[in-house]
């Protein structure tokens, strides 16, 4: 079978783009695959978030990984930092990995500029390396990310490539995976921003922990465009964002959904956008919370995700040891 290996950062809670653009697809792949999901407290380190946050955070996010239908019996689920190699393999590649190249990083830019206190922290740059050495352990084949991860991989693919040039065979090289649509899920109040976790305007951001109420109340208040036209297009971030997200929600083509809504009114449309939200996130909520009072089950699930990875991660580090000729 295909390995399959990705990560989410339990910096905050689980978004509609983390589902849309991410998890959804794990839970399809996770039966074809043998499938590695990881929660990525290393990276999530370099935001400095507070400890009890992360942690708590920590165990939330597999809790709600569970609830979006990531299952224990197909796929290992575990804590990065828990398992002894990540950061090992990172300082490997670190060493076969170009300065200029993780400077050119658009997340590193981005991330570094709109530091506050102008502190960059050297994590920030080495966050790549890192997340290439997450998927290198575990010999990837396949890796389904949302879009904004497009250059990490093609780096991991690079470093692959290039370690395999002076160590043939050492590492598969792995191919990306960007779901069909909603690969960008984009702000509720800023269309042309990305939906993240960071983001302080709570109500650009639809967590999957959210209620009716909230649900429906965001997407009313999603900013939109000019006009009266319901079009996607690049003058209308706003609408096409909605139209986008309705689209994968309901897996009906956005010209499909321009024609159903032609004639209809902006806010005749967030209507429907609403309810196919609810509809969607209504049942994970519902299961999240169920999970979130079962502490010691998700502890469990963890650390037997931990042990069935460490052993594949030690295969990989002792190989990768050995050629490198450390004794
Ligand atoms: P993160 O929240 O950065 O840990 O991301 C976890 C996963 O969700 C990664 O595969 C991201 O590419 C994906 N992701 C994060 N934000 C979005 C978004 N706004 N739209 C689509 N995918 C996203
Ligand atoms: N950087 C990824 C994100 O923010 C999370 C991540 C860390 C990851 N390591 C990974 C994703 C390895 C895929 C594979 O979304």
């Amino acid at each position: 079978m295909p390995v399959l290996v990705t990560g989410l950062q339990p910096t905050a809670e689980i978004h509609l783009g983390n589902y849309l653009g991410a998890i959804r697809s794990w839970t399809v792949l996770q039966r074809r695959t043998e499938s590695f999901f990881f929660l990525a407290d290393l990276h999530a380190l370099t935001t400095a978030p507070e400890p009890e946050k992360l942690r708590a955070h920590t165990l939330d996010c597999a809790a709600m990984l569970l609830a979006c239908g990531i299952d224990p019996n197909f796929a290992h689920i575990f804590v990065q930092s828990q398992v002894h190699g990540h950061t090992d393999l990172a300082w490997f590649l670190s060493c076969w990995t170009s300065l200029g190249q993780l400077e050119r990083m658009t997340q590193f830019k981005d991330k570094a500029a709109r530091r506050e206190d102008g502190f960059v922290g050297a994590g920030l740059l080495y966050y790549p390396v890192l997340m290439a050495a997450d998927i290198l352990l575990y010999g990837a084949n396949l890796v389904p990310v949302g879009e904004d991860q497009r250059q990490h991989l093609e780096l991991t693919r690079d470093l692959a490539i290039r370690f395999n040039g002076a160590h043939p065979d050492t590492f598969p090289v792995p191919e990306p995976f960007y779901p069909e649509n909603c690969a960008r899920v984009m702000s509720l109040q800023n269309p042309t921003a990305k939906m993240s976790k960071s983001d302080p305007n709570r109500a650009g951001v639809l967590f999957l922990s959210d209620d009716d109420g909230t649900i429906r109340k965001k997407i009313r208040s999603a900013v939109t465009d000019s006009g009266r036209e319901l079009r996607s297009g690049p003058d209308k971030p706003g609408i096409s964002n909605l139209l986008q997200i309705l689209a994968a929600l309901t897996e009906e083509p956005v010209a499909q959904l321009e024609r159903r809504y032609g004639d209809s009114s902006y806010g005749e449309f967030k209507g429907a956008v609403a309810e196919a939200a609810v509809a969607a996130i209504g049942p994970i909520r519902e299961k999240y919370f169920a999970l979130k009072c079962q502490r010691d089950y998700l502890l469990d699930v963890l650390a037997e995700g931990r042990r069935a990875t460490q052993a594949r991660a030690d295969v990989t580090l002792a190989a990768v040891r050995d050629r490198l000729g450390l004794l």
